[in-house]
This record gives C-alpha cells, structure tokens and sequence, in this order.
C-alpha cells in the first residue's frame, strides 16, 4: 500500500462540517506524563472524575450480572434502569431516556432535531461537545458569554435567544466554571427559550451542587411546563461511574424519547453498565457522603490556592476553574513534569485559565504546591 495515497483519498470524503471540526479534548495522556515525570503514580484532575469510587453494590451488581452472561446483548430498552430512575424521580420511565454517557443523548439530541443552517444557543465558556454535535450537523452556534464575574447575562441571552434558535444547550453547574445559574435565571432562560425550540439542561454535576440554597432543582422548574425540554444526569460524576459510560435524560414528553430510541444505536448501553447504574442509584448513602466530602474539599483547596495569590471561581462542583496569570498550556506542561495532569483551557479569552478537579486531599495538597510554585516562575 502507498501511505501518502490512502489519506488524500479518504480526505476528500470527509463532510465539510466535520473536516473543520474542533477535536474534543480528553486532556493529556497519562503514561506519557508518567513517563515524562517519572513519576510512579500520576495525579489526574483533568476529567472531573471523583476519586472515592463509586458504591460497593457496583462490584457485586457487575459480578452477578457477569453470571448472567456476557454473551447476552443488554436489554435495548434499559427497562430495569428506566423504571427505577423513574420512581426514583417520579416520572413516567417511558419519558426517560439512557445513553452511553449523557454526551451519547447530546448527541442524539443534535441528530434528531437539527437540520443543516438551524442555530444552536449554548454558553461560553461551555462543554466542548454542546459546539462540536451541533456543528456535524451543520448547525451554527452562538455562546453566550458569562459576565466578567462568570455569572449569567441576562441581557445577552435575551438577545441570543431571541435569534430563533432550534436548540439551547444550558449547564447547570457549568462547566469549566463551576458556577450556578439560580432559580431567576434558570426561568429567565426558560421564559426567553421560544416554544418551537428543544431547551436542554444538562446537569451533570447537579449531585453536588443540589445543598446549594440557590441552586434550582432543573426537573422541578420544567416538569409542569408545556413545552420541549429535557433535563440530562449521568453516572460519571457524582455516582463515580464515568468508566462505564451511562447517563440518562428525562424529556417533557414520550415524542421525544421516541425521536431519540429511532437515531440511536440500538444497543447503546451495555449490560454491566445498565448493572452499575441500578446499584448506584440505590445506594443513598454512598452518594450523600461522595458529596459532602466532595464540598469540604473544594471549599478547602479554593481557599488555599485564593489564600495563595491565584484567581479562582467560586464552585459548586467537583472541579475548579483557575486563573493561572500565564499561558495554561505552559502551566500544564510544567505540572506534566510533576505527574499532575489539568485540563489547559483554550476558548478564546480564557487562555491562561485551568480546569483542575479534586483528588484525594493528599493529592490535591501536591497539586496546590506545584501548581503555586510553578506560578511564581518568573521564565513562564
Ligand atoms: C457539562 C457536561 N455535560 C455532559 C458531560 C458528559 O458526561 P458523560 O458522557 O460522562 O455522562 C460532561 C462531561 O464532562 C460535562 O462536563
């Protein structure tokens, strides 16, 4: 085979909107920082993964599952899963939807509702993939941007909004920032989305900010409206199941959740995940203790990289959003040297900003220490 000829050929197959697309960004690599620090264990905080592990129910509910039969595809349906995140929320399971990860449910969002030339409204700084499925289809994006405080602007989604899009993509928390929307400005959002469009709020680290006094429970503000929406949840954060790949999406109406069954690949989450989920969810305790310990920890490690000079955003999440003062992707480099691995953040304006989350507390005391003195090198 000739090696130069193969991907000049493919290449002038690929669709217009995917040959420009941005690559999502999983963060670097960990064997090569270990390799690169020669450090025996790496510090990863750049996928805002818990460090607890999720309940012990998970082990035995994936072992016995594994009796039944690895040969067996899972149920296409999620049945089991669907009906217990339904009593757990008191909704109808035939109006929940499961996905391979809540992105898998971003995903299909996109390709049921948007057609090419529709316009998507999400926010910036945002979730990399509320830009990138919009854009396969052919979608054009328009972000919001926060305030200068990383707080909601108002009159800046009244505008956006007011453009006509198909599809808001709202998270609550946000992510990179950590920051939450309150119950005013969640319904400004909702007042200002038009009734023709698919208003999506994607709470995937809702686990922690739910003891938050300000922070609105999503299914509640819609669950009575009549309207498109749909409020998305995942496994992967709080539930500490993020290897498994299962996030769920409760939609206002069954239409909807049916759209969805017809674009997916129809066995699109597999057995031990559907196993996993079931024990997580029952598991209250686990849960509760994730998050508590999980809001002590931001609080303490905020207050000791605010009490070290550094900008950091208030965060009612696992992860937090640092003004480093230089350019991140040099601060990332320089902690890859010490075995920590952070999310470098690259939307234009945020340049010098990083995306660390929580270790354990011992970890998370090395990464305050390196990243405080790689901050004061001046040749940076
Ligand atoms: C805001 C937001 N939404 C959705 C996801 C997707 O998570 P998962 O596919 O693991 O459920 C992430 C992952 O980081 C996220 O940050």
């Amino acid at each position: 085979m000739n090696p130069t000829l193969a991907p000049a050929a493919s290449a002038s197959l690929i669709r217009r909107e995917v040959a420009g697309l941005p690559s999502y960004d999983p963060g670097a690599d960990t064997d090569e920082v270990a390799a690169l620090s020669g450090a025996g264990r790496v510090i990863k905080l750049s996928n805002s993964e818990i460090p607890y592990g999720p309940s012990p129910a998970v082990a035995e509910a994936v072992r016995l599952g594994t009796a039944a039969g690895f040969a067996r595809y899972p149920d296409p349906t999620g049945k089991r899963l669907t009906e217990a995140i339904g009593n757990h929320l008191d909704v109808p399971a035939d109006r929940i939807v499961l996905g391979n990860g809540s992105e898998n449910i971003l995903e299909l969002l996109c390709r049921a509702v948007l057609d090419p030339g529709d316009l998507v409204v999400t926010q910036a700084p945002g979730f990399s993939l509320h830009e990138i499925f919009p854009r396969v289809m052919g979608a054009r994006v328009e972000k919001v941007p926060v305030t200068a405080e990383f707080g909601f602007d108002a009159d800046a989604w009244r505008r956006a909004l007011a453009a006509g899009p198909k599809l808001v993509f709202l998270a609550n928390p946000c992510n990179p920032t950590g920051a939450i929307l309150n119950s005013a400005e969640l319904a400004r959002v909702v007042d200002g989305t038009p009734e023709s469009a698919l208003l999506v709020l994607d709470e995937a680290y809702g686990e922690f900010a739910r003891p938050d006094q300000s922070y609105p429970d999503g299914l509640e503000a819609l669950r009575g409206l009549d309207r498109p929406w749909i409020v998305l949840r995942t496994f992967s954060k709080a539930y500490g199941l993020a290897g498994l790949r299962v996030g769920y999406g409760i939609a206002s109406d069954n239409a909807l959740v049916r759209a969805l069954d017809r674009v997916r690949t129809p066995y699109n989450v597999n057995r031990p995940a559907q196993d996993a989920a079931m024990a997580a969810l029952g598991d209250h305790a686990h849960l509760a203790d994730t998050v508590s310990r999980t809001r002590l920890e931001i609080a303490r490690v905020a207050g000791r990289l605010r009490a070290a000079g550094l900008r950091v955003v208030p965060s009612s999440t696992n992860f937090l959003f640092i003004d480093t003062g230089r350019p991140s992707d040099r601060i990332a480099r320089e902690l890859h040297r010490a075995g920590i691995i952070v999310k470098a953040w690259r939307e234009p304006g945020y340049e010098t900003y990083i995306r660390a989350s929580l270790s354990t507390p011992e970890d998370n005391d090395v990464f305050v220490r390196c990243l405080t003195e790689t901050c004061a090198k001046d040749e940076l």
